[in-house]
């Protein structure tokens, strides 16, 4: 086992002995979403398959990874009540939004879970690109504007599957932006709209400006991601020490030449 792995270990470890406990609190019946007003962007297998995106898989392999990455968040965001999740890394390009709209989709495809994804990557949003999609509308323009949440949802095909795109790259001000009253009306509409759903939320990474640390009162829990053999063990433990007083609820261990199939759950 290499550095980071261990690192990673050793950080999951730690964080389990100050874990709280909470009672599951969920509704028995997952309503399927109301796409009145959502658009419907069918991405099509093909686009999945290049992509990566498990839709369009045949990967058994990769498939069962994103199931069992799943099923953790899933338990542990039900044990502790919690409902948004940020996804983050130490640096850029790691895999955070593969893994996002994977996870995602994973979520959705269980049929008992529905989720929003929001591309909160202002500046680099790839969200849409990750799903081949063009949007006209996204998050900018609400920040921004004053458009209604309803007018950027998209539902790329996938039933119980909404995403909440970014389509303009915002290098100024994006984690004032991240940080504004408007993202916390967002963020609590999200959330009370969807009373059973989740909200996940593609981050960039934590250690390029202070996006992620002005959003971070906004999530219940982050979800670390990881490259073997491009995150190094000083990034990893600067983004541990960060996110001390927060929920971090595992890392994934991306692309892993370790194990084979590149998709690995550090717990
Ligand atoms: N496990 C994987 N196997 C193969 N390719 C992958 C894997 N994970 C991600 N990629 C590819 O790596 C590239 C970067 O992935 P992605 O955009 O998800 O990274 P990111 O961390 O979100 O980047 P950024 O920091 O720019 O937001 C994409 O082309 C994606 O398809
Ligand atoms: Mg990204």
């Amino acid at each position: 086992m290499d550095r980071i792995s261990k690192a990673v270990e050793l950080a999951a470890e730690k964080r389990q002995s100050k874990r709280r406990k909470k009672p599951v609190s969920r509704s028995e019946s997952a309503q399927p979403f109301e796409y009145t007003k959502t658009r419907r962007i069918v991405v099509p297998q093909e686009v999945m398959r290049e992509n990566r995106l498990i839709a369009g898989s045949d990967q058994q392999i990769i498939i069962d990874a994103y199931k069992l990455l799943r099923t953790r968040v899933l338990h542990r965001m039900q044990q502790n009540n919690w409902r948004a999740l940020g996804i983050t890394s130490p640096g850029a390009n790691v895999g955070k939004t593969l893994t996002a709209v994977n996870l995602a989709i994973s979520i959705a495809m269980k049929h008992e879970n529905t989720v929003v994804l929001v591309d909160a990557d202002l500046r680099r949003p790839s969200v849409h690109k990750c799903l081949g999609i063009e949007p006209e509308k996204g998050l900018l323009d609400y920040l921004e504007g004053d458009i209604p949440i309803d007018e950027m949802l998209i539902n790329p095909g996938i039933d119980g599957f909404v995403v909440i795109p970014s389509h303009n790259d915002s290098h100024t001000r994006s984690s004032e932006r991240l940080s504004s009253t408007r993202m916390e009306r967002l963020v609590r509409e999200l959330k009370a709209r969807y009373p059973d759903r989740l909200v996940l939320f593609d981050l960039p990474p934590i250690l390029v400006g202070d996006d992620v640390e002005a959003f971070s009162p906004y999530v219940d829990a982050f979800l670390l991601v990881v490259e073997e053999g491009k995150t190094d063990v000083t990034e990893y433990a600067k983004t541990v020490e960060i996110l001390e007083n927060k929920d971090v609820l595992g890392t994934v261990l991306n692309k892993s030449e370790e194990i084979g199939h590149g998709y690995d759950y550090y717990y």
